[in-house]
């Protein structure tokens, strides 16, 4: 089932064609996927702005369209294609309005179905593009820059939560840490660039266990914050403080995940498979934590493609695709800033 899917949720304007194999078996695949991330337009600002968002999708996704069918050789009526799909939320709504309503004018174009996707689900089945085998039920950790879950997967559209942050999402505490740091672009993936050069365990920082499955950053975020405020009041935060900070932040924000999982499978009831992504599952730290305590509870760990961890269109062509072979019923196709996955 080949589906043309696009992603415009927040910073990243992606389209993709992906050929979703059948339930029977086979690898899904990509056969092509462009993507523009807009993070040069949102430098000088300290974080993404939504309605330079917006406009940046606009004048994107045109170009993208037209360079896709030129690499996929697709004619205009788009032959050969089964549907069209494109995230509807959650995420910022002018962004999310720039590409589903290119997709859903387009599907009316072409006479093709319009399939609405939920930009989670794109995360959470995304392991399912990489070439590990993968059988559902698993239990998922998805740790993004806005969302922060731990989710008991059962099947394609069959989501239970079992924790989440009660406050900054995992990603968002490495995103402000690198802007304290002053790194640019201010991201998690500059910040585990600088890690590398620092000590992780030169800096002492706190550790929330909350009861339950739940997370909390917010304390993490206030430490770091003062920690670099008094250092530039004295004149001190220089290139070793700043890496040991990266570090001992990333590794923090890590150990936190990796304890949450621990305890999911100390509990015993759910599955051994444990499935991470998200950007945040780009985390190389991160994977090796996971990995280390998933092994020592006899489970398997898979991760889902680094190309596929941060925000991409193959996942969300790779929901859409399972939602129609599973037979599920549409979703609701208006745009929305706040779609909880276990709400869909
Ligand atoms: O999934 P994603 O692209 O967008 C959301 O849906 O939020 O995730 C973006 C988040 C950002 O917070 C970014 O800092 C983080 O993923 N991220 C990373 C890495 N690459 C991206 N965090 C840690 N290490 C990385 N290598
Ligand atoms: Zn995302």
């Amino acid at each position: 089932m080949k589906i043309l899917a696009f992603e415009s949720s927040c910073d990243d304007t992606a389209v993709a064609l992906v050929d979703v194999a059948a339930a029977s078996g086979g690898a899904h695949t990509v056969v092509c996927e462009v993507r523009y991330s807009q993070v040069r337009e949102h430098l000088d600002y300290g974080g993404v702005v939504p309605e330079l968002a917006s406009r940046a999708h606009l004048e994107r996704l045109t170009p993208l369209y037209e360079q896709l069918l030129e690499k996929t050789g697709l004619n205009e009526a788009l032959d050969g294609v089964d549907a069209i799909a494109a995230t509807v939320g959650p995420g910022l709504i002018g962004a999310l309005l720039m590409g589903s309503s290119f997709a859903k004018s387009l599907a009316l174009a072409v006479n093709k179905p319009f399939v609405a996707v939920n930009h989670l689900e794109g995360h959470a089945l995304s392991p399912l593009l990489s070439d590990a085998a993968l059988d559902v039920p698993y239990v998922l950790l998805l740790a993004s820059g806005g969302h922060c879950q731990i989710l008991h997967v059962e099947g394609v559209g069959r989501y239970t939560l079992l924790g989440a942050t009660r406050d900054d999402a995992a990603g968002e505490c490495l995103d402000k840490t690198a802007r304290l740091l002053g790194l640019q672009p201010a991201s998690g993936a500059t910040l585990a660039v600088l890690a590398r050069e620092g000590d992780p365990f030169a800096l002492e920082m706190p550790q929330t266990n909350l009861e339950g499955f739940d997370f909390s950053f917010s304390g993490l975020k206030t430490a770091v914050a003062q920690l670099v405020n008094s250092l530039k009041m004295k004149n001190a935060l220089d290139d070793i403080q700043k890496a040991n900070i990266a570090a001992a932040v990333e590794r923090a924000v890590a150990v936190q995940l990796a304890y949450k999982i621990e305890q999911v499978m100390e509990a015993g009831m759910y599955p051994k498979t444990v499935v991470v992504a998200g950007g945040v599952a780009a985390n190389v730290t991160l994977r090796e934590l996971l990995s280390t305590v998933v092994t020592r509870h006899g489970g398997t760990l898979v991760p889902a493609p680094m190309a596929y961890c941060t925000d991409n269109a193959p996942m969300i062509g790779l929901a859409a695709g399972l939602r129609l072979q599973a037979g599920l019923e549409a979703l609701d196709d208006a745009v929305r800033p706040r779609w909880p996955l276990d709400e869909i």
